[in-house]
C-alpha cells in the first residue's frame, strides 16, 4: 500500500503525574498524527505520601512508543520520518537509581507528596544570613514541594540509598533524567542529564549562574556527585536505544522540557507578559517575564521558563498553581465513585448548570438534602476556577498589566462548561486551541528547533493545523464578582476550622 506523503514528524513523550502518553505531530503543520495515552498509578502509602513506580512510569512510555507506532503504521505514515523526540515531563518528583543495575532505589517521590513537612521545618530554622537565602538563589521558597528536600528524606531513610552513594552507584534526577538516561542506554552508557527548566525545580539550581549551587547542596546535605548534568532545553541530549520488543526502529534525539515550560512553548508565549494556565493533575498559570528574573510580592514562584538552544538566552517565568485539579476528577472517580469516566464530570455539572450554594475548599460545606451528586460535581470544576482567580488577581499585581485574556489547554479544557466557568469567574476570556495537548506540542517543537535537527522553526505558520476556541464571560461583572467574593468568604471562615 501506498505511504502517505508527510513532513518531518516530531514526536513527544508527555510524562504527567495521571499518565503517560506518546505523540507524533507533523513539523510543518502541528497536526497531531497519532497517539497513546496510559494511565499511572499512584500509591499513598501514609497520609499525606505520594508514590510512583519508576519501572512502571519506564514501561509505560515504551508501550505509548510502540502503540502510538502501530497506529501509525494502520494509517500509512512511515515511522522513519520521526526526526527526533522531545520529552515533557511531571517536574520535582525524585528518582534515585542504581546506575549498574538500572534499577530504582526507591519509589518516586512524586511533588504532591508531604511527607517532607518536619524536614522543611528544621531546616527553615537553619536557614543562613538572611531568609532569603533559598529564594534569591532559586526563585523558590523552602517548601515540601521541591525535589532537593525529598533527596534529603530518601538520603535519610533508605539504607540502599545510603550504601549506593558510598560506593558511587547513585544517581539522582527528576522524571525526565530517569526517563532519558534509561531510553539513551541506561547502564550501557545512558547519557545522566537534564534541562534548565527542571534543574530550576529542584531547590538546589542557581537560576542566575544556571549551575547547580554549592551552598545550596551544603545546606540541604546532597552530594554533587549524583546530580545530573544540566543543558538547555532544545540541544541534542543522545539517542533512543532500540529496545527488541519495540516496535520503533529508527535512531532519535532525545531533548526535554518541564510540562509547564512546555506548554508555554506550546503555546508559543515567547513575549514579555504572556500567560497560559494549564489544566493537568493540578493547574499551573505561567506568565512569562522575558530575560527579566522578577521576584513576586504576592506568592508566585520565580522559575526558569526555557532556554531553547546551547547559545540561546534563558527566559524566566512567574508561576502560581492549584495543586488539584484533574485530581478532583479522579477522586470523585476512583473515591467517591460517582462518576466512571473522567469526562462524565462535565454531564453532571451541565444536568445542574449551579452547584447550588455549594462551596468546594479543603472541605465541602453547604451542603443540605437538595445536594445531589451534579451539585458536587459542579462544585469541584467551580473550585478549580476560583482558584486559578486567586493565581491571576496576583500575577496582575506582580505584572503591574492585567492579563486581557487567558491561554488555556491541558485535559481538562475539553470540559465546555469549565471553560465558561472559567471565563465567567475571570471576567476576560479564556482561548482554548483546538488541540490541548499544548504540552506535548511544546516539548515537540524545542525537539524538532534543535541544533542538529531543525525541522521545527517555532514560527506562528507552523502551527497551521491549531485553531482556537474562544470563551467570553456570560454574566456581568457584579456577578461575577459577588460569586468570587462569596467563595473567598468560605475559605477564610474554613481556615479556621481546618487549623
Ligand atoms: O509541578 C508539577 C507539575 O509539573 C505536574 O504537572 O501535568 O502532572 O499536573 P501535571
Amino acid at each position: 500500500t501506498k505511504k502517505a506523503v508527510l513532513g518531518p514528524l516530531v514526536g513527544a513523550v508527555d510524562q504527567g503525574t495521571s499518565s503517560t502518553r506518546f505523540l507524533v505531530f507533523n513539523s510543518k503543520t502541528a497536526e497531531l498524527l497519532s497517539h497513546h495515552q496510559v494511565e499511572i498509578k499512584q500509591e499513598f502509602p501514609r497520609e499525606g505520601w505520594v508514590e510512583q513506580d519508576p519501572k512502571e512510569i519506564l514501561n509505560s512510555v515504551y508501550e505509548c512508543v510502540e502503540k502510538t507506532c502501530e497506529k501509525l503504521g494502520q494509517l500509512n505514515i512511515d515511522i522513519s520520518n520521526i526526526k527526533a523526540i522531545g520529552v515533557s515531563n511531571q517536574r520535582e518528583t525524585t528518582v534515585v537509581w542504581d546506575k549498574l543495575t538500572g534499577e530504582p532505589l526507591y519509589n518516586a517521590v512524586v511533588w504532591l507528596d508531604l511527607r517532607t513537612q518536619s524536614t522543611v521545618e528544621i531546616l527553615s530554622k537553619r536557614i543562613p544570613g538572611n531568609n532569603n537565602f533559598v529564594k534569591s538563589k532559586t526563585g523558590l521558597p523552602l517548601s515540601t514541594y521541591f525535589s532537593a528536600v525529598k533527596l534529603r528524606w530518601i538520603l535519610d531513610n533508605v539504607k540502599k540509598v545510603q550504601k549506593a552513594v558510598k560506593e558511587n552507584r547513585a544517581l539522582f534526577g527528576t522524571i525526565d533524567s530517569w526517563l532519558i538516561w534509561s531510553l539513551t542506554g541506561g547502564v550501557n552508557g545512558g547519557v545522566h542529564c537534564t534541562d534548565v527548566t527542571n534543574a530550576s525545580r529542584t531547590m538546589l539550581f542557581n537560576i542566575h549562574s544556571l549551575e547547580w549551587d554549592k551552598e545550596l547542596c551544603e545546606f540541604f546535605g546532597i552530594p554533587m556527585q549524583i546530580l545530573p548534568n544540566v543543558r538547555s532545553s532544545s540541544e541534542i541530549y543522545g539517542l533512543m536505544v532500540k529496545k527488541k520488543k519495540i516496535f520503533l526502529i529508527v535512531i532519535l534525539h532525545f531533548q526535554c522540557l518541564g510540562d509547564q515550560s512546555a506548554a508555554l512553548v506550546g503555546q508559543m508565549c515567547f513575549q514579555d507578559g504572556q500567560a497560559k494556565n494549564t489544566y493537568g493533575t493540578g493547574c499551573f498559570l505561567l506568565c512569562n517575564t522575558g530575560r527579566k528574573c522578577v521576584f513576586s510580592e504576592h506568592g508566585l514562584l520565580t522559575t526558569v521558563a526555557y532556554k531553547l538552544g546551547r547559545d540561546k538566552p534563558v527566559f524566566y517565568a512567574l508561576e502560581g498553581s492549584v495543586a488539584i485539579a484533574g485530581a478532583v476528577t479522579r477522586w470523585l472517580r476512583d473515591n467517591l465513585g460517582i462518576i466512571k469516566t473522567s469526562e462524565e464530570i462535565e454531564k453532571l455539572a451541565k444536568e445542574v448548570g449551579t452547584s447550588y450554594g455549594l462551596l468546594k475548599i479543603l472541605i465541602i460545606c453547604g451542603l443540605t438534602q437538595f445536594t445531589n451528586k451534579c451539585h458536587i460535581a459542579f462544585a469541584a470544576l467551580e473550585a478549580v476556577c476560583f482558584q486559578t482567580r486567586e493565581i491571576l488577581d496576583a500575577m496582575n499585581r506582580d505584572c503591574g498589566i492585567p492579563l486581557s485574556h487567558l491561554q488555556v489547554d491541558g485535559g481538562m479544557t475539553s470540559n465546555k462548561i469549565l471553560m465558561q466557568l472559567q471565563a465567567d469567574i475571570l471576567y476576560i476570556p479564556v482561548v482554548k486551541p483546538s488541540m490541548p495537548e499544548t504540552t506535548a506540542l511544546g516539548a515537540a517543537m524545542a525537539a524538532g528547533a534543535a541544533e542538529g535537527v531543525g525541522v521545527w522553526s517555532l514560527e506562528p505558520e507552523d502551527l497551521s493545523a491549531v485553531t482556537m476556541e474562544r470563551f467570553e464571560p456570560q454574566i456581568n461583572a457584579e456577578e461575577s464578582e459577588i460569586r468570587y467574593s462569596t467563595w473567598k468568604k468560605a475559605v477564610m471562615k474554613s481556615m479556621g476550622w481546618v487549623t
